[in-house]
């Protein structure tokens, strides 16, 4: 879920709505706002479906007010619908709360709560959270900020809320455990912003201050902003950061949808992680990260890698860029399987854990795990200062700029990309890897970015392949070696966005299985570059042939062996094994985003999925 809001001199709902907008791709099953102004003091509006829903309610409303708090739903405790959609106000009519996260001992509260006389129009966690602040307060006739700090006392879960008093509306309470929230401070504490990220207030200031775990803050107008310890009591001095990020960054610049732009991003935000670090002609990979703990790293005896989704994935092309040259054993481990599973953690593993978000709640509580089980833990992560990038204990940013279309592109080739400096600069340090062979793929990787902006070249030949096969109510996709992993990506990215069942899988396991569902309707999309296993990936390939499936082949540029077998060819230009990845991945990048266009499909919000999953 996203949640924003505003408290200041402006107009709030503008803000408000246009932060939702900007939080979007956190969920959106359903919308709401309230908002306070001194006429009219409760304002609420809610709806199931979109933000542009919500705007269109709203439109013909009144909807002035200094003081507004925003939600954009993802659903986890009660249906999307209006009744369940946040924000949620207190029994009295008084709180007004949105919240993320989700409270897990919120029945046993509610039963409290019923006892007492409290009623309930929704099925969420959040109404018996407000609700209970609401009790809280009444039974201790204290301020609302202490209030908020005893309720949260007695809740178990994961939390991001903002919380105020219709009768008192110069101030908010916000607090956190386990999601995220960040807060904009205008000039000499005038206004304030909060919101999920900061993107929806990044037009406004660039002062901002990101909330620890368990802690609270006091917004009130005028004052300058305190911060406690929810468990202690303890002030903490906020620290306040200035934010980095350009409105021109979160917008879609000229591309149909943000998926579009940031494929095309590829290039430059692939440059982007390399630099500073990739210094190809001097023969050197510096990582400040690495380095500084080169130690650990060279004496690791087991790498375990934890992600999820897409982050998986890059975490399996990690597994055999460090297996190849590093010579590490490597796992790879869905994050939500390892923390619940007891693994064997010692202090001589290496845990690293991807996230482009930096959000992920699984994969934060592996991180957790794995801490507390000695390992040292090292993040790769896209989002700077997100809850992983510092939970960890230590790391490397992707850079590679605000990725907002759910589905995952620039994020994944950069975590490739960063998997790629690691593994070959451990590789070398090991002496697995000689300098001359060091130098070598230093100076082929160099290449890749532009070799990237080649296979965007061929756009207009995918669109053509997409119209034939955009109906297809299944879709295959075979790869080997460092390419299996980019068979499972492909296929992720084709459901997650058209909605067509796609299957990835190592090619020469389709005999075991999938070789059952090939007929003349099956696409079938075959990684077969040269190097890869190629005459192995050939058999493969006549062995679909022979079943009548269909064949679109990604082949090495000037291959003619496949050309003469498959139904089509899209053709990459030639790199090391290892890093074709980073080139395969585009074409079946443009595959997907240009049949879910053509299906009708929101692409950059597909049905059910959110970006940044903070419940687990
Ligand atoms: C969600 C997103 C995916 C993403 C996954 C992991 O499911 O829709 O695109 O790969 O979360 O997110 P992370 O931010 O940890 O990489």
């Amino acid at each position: 879920c996203g949640i924003t809001g505003y408290l200041g001199f402006r107009e709030a709902y503008p803000i408000v709505i246009n932060g939702l907008q900007r939080l979007e791709y956190r969920g959106y099953d359903s919308a709401g706002i309230v908002l306070t102004s001194t006429e009219d003091k409760l304002k609420l509006f809610k709806t199931k479906g979109k933000v542009a829903e919500l705007k269109k309610i709203i439109e013909n409303n009144n909807s002035t007010g200094n003081l507004a708090l925003g939600h954009t739903r993802w659903a986890t405790h009660g249906i999307p619908s209006t009744e369940n959609s946040h924000p949620h106000i207190s029994n009295s009519g008084n709180l007004a709360i949105v919240h993320n996260g989700i409270i897990e001992n919120y029945d046993t509260i509610k039963k409290e709560l019923i006892k007492r006389g409290y009623t309930f129009k929704s099925e969420t966690d959040t109404e018996v959270l407000v609700n209970l602040i609401e009790e809280v307060q009444l039974k201790n006739n204290c301020k609302l900020g202490k209030a908020v700090q005893l309720a949260l006392t007695n809740v178990v879960g994961a939390y991001a809320i903002a919380v105020y008093d219709i009768s008192k509306a110069d101030e908010i309470i916000v607090a956190k455990l386990g999601s995220p929230l960040a807060i904009g401070i205008g000039e000499n504490n005038t206004e304030f912003f909060i919101a999920s990220d900061a993107s929806p207030f990044i037009e406004y200031t660039k002062d901002a201050i990101y909330l620890d775990d368990e802690e609270l803050a006091i917004i009130k107008l005028g004052k300058k902003i305190r911060v406690r310890k929810i468990n202690d009591d303890s002030f903490v001095e906020p620290y306040i950061q200035e934010l980095k990020l350009n409105l021109e960054q979160i917008e879609k610049g000229g591309y149909d949808h943000f998926m579009l732009k940031e494929i095309h991003e590829q290039p430059n935000a692939i440059s982007d992680t390399y630099r500073g670090r990739l210094l190809a002609d001097k023969g050197i990979i510096k990582m400040g990260s690495v380095d500084n703990n080169i130690t650990k790293f060279l004496n690791a005896k087991r790498i375990i890698i934890v992600a999820c989704g897409t982050s998986w994935h890059a975490g399996l092309v990690g597994e055999y860029l460090i297996e190849e040259f590093a010579r590490i054993p490597v796992e790879v481990e869905y994050a939500s399987e390892f923390r619940y599973r007891n693994p064997i953690i010692s202090k001589d593993d290496i845990v690293i854990a991807i996230s482009q978000s930096g959000e992920t709640a699984d994969t934060l509580a592996a991180i957790k795990l794995a801490k507390a089980n000695g390992a040292f833990v090292f993040g790769i992560c896209n989002v700077v200062g997100s809850s992983i990038a510092r939970e960890t204990n230590s790391g490397a940013y992707t850079h590679a700029g605000p990725e907002i279309g759910v589905a995952s592109t620039k994020a994944f080739t950069t975590q490739i990309t960063v998997l790629s400096l690691i593994a070959l600069k451990l590789g070398n340090l090991k002496g697995e890897l000689s300098n001359s062979k060091f130098n070598n793929y230093l100076q082929e990787l160099k290449l890749i970015p532009s070799k990237v902006t080649e296979v965007l070249k061929i756009n207009t030949e995918i669109e053509k392949i997409a119209a034939i096969y955009k109906d297809a109510p299944n879709c295959l996709y075979l790869g080997r070696g460092f390419n299996f992993p980019v068979a499972l990506e492909g296929a992720l990215k084709l459901k997650e966005i058209s909605y067509i069942h796609a299957e990835g899988y190592p090619a020469a396991e389709m005999k075991h299985g999938p070789i059952a569902l090939i007929d003349a309707s099956m696409p079938v999309i075959v990684i077969a570059t040269k190097k890869g296993h190629y005459e192995k990936v050939v058999s493969n390939i006549q062995e679909i042939k022979s079943r009548k499936g269909k064949i679109i082949a990604i082949v090495t540029k000037g291959d003619t062996v496949v050309k003469e077998i498959a139904d089509h060819v899209i053709e990459i230009p030639e790199t090391e094994e290892a890093f074709t990845p980073l080139l395969t991945t585009i074409p079946l990048q443009l595959l997907s985003y240009y049949i879910a266009v053509m299906r009708g499909c929101n692409v950059d919000q597909p049905r059910n999925l959110a970006k940044s999953v903070t419940v687990e």
